[in-house]
């Protein structure tokens, strides 16, 4: 296994819509492996494909304290949501920033699982949140564009300064 570069706001390519997967080969398991050590490592609890510049809808995600309830979502699509949950987000993307989003706070999401299969997830809280904002990134979309164009402005400068500083 590999640990993978994250791209970080404000790069463009984060903004690259994802491709449909359309055959699940080897060279995907080997990237979801590689995904999910990431992702560990990192630490988070969710990673996109686009976040590691591979434009396909992938995702890894693992809500739970003990870190043994991997998820994969093969081109999701969330099919239903309901009610409404402020949440304080963060991103691998745009590290070391916090700020509350409002998305729904139930979802049904429906997706191909590592092994092709066809599934359909019931999730509230927490994963539903992170299922949300894991979909977002495959449509090129970041939790900071939910802010005010001055805080992402703020956001964008502050990182901008970091990564010159690398
Ligand atoms: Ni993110």
């Amino acid at each position: 296994m590999a640990l993978l570069d994250i791209l970080c706001f404000p790069d463009e390519r984060l903004r690259i819509k994802a491709k449909p997967v359309k055959e699940i080969t080897q060279a995907h398991q080997t990237l979801i492996d590689d995904m999910l050590e990431t992702m560990y490592q990192a630490p988070g609890i969710g990673l996109a494909a686009t976040q590691i510049n591979i434009h396909e809808q992938i995702l890894v995600i693992d809500v739970s304290e003990a870190k043994n309830t991997p998820y994969c979502f093969i081109n999701p699509e969330i099919v239903s949501d309901s009610g409404k949950e402020i949440m304080e987000e963060g991103c691998l993307s745009v590290p070391d920033t916090y700020a509350e989003v409002e998305r729904a706070d139930a979802v049904i999401v429906r997706y191909l699982d590592r092994k092709g299969k066809e599934q359909q997830l019931e999730a509230e809280g927490l994963l539903a949140v992170c299922v949300q904002h894991e979909i977002d990134h495959l449509q090129g979309k970041l939790f900071v564009d939910y802010l005010s164009k001055l805080k992402r402005d703020r956001i964008r400068k502050k990182l901008e300064k970091q990564q010159r500083q690398k």
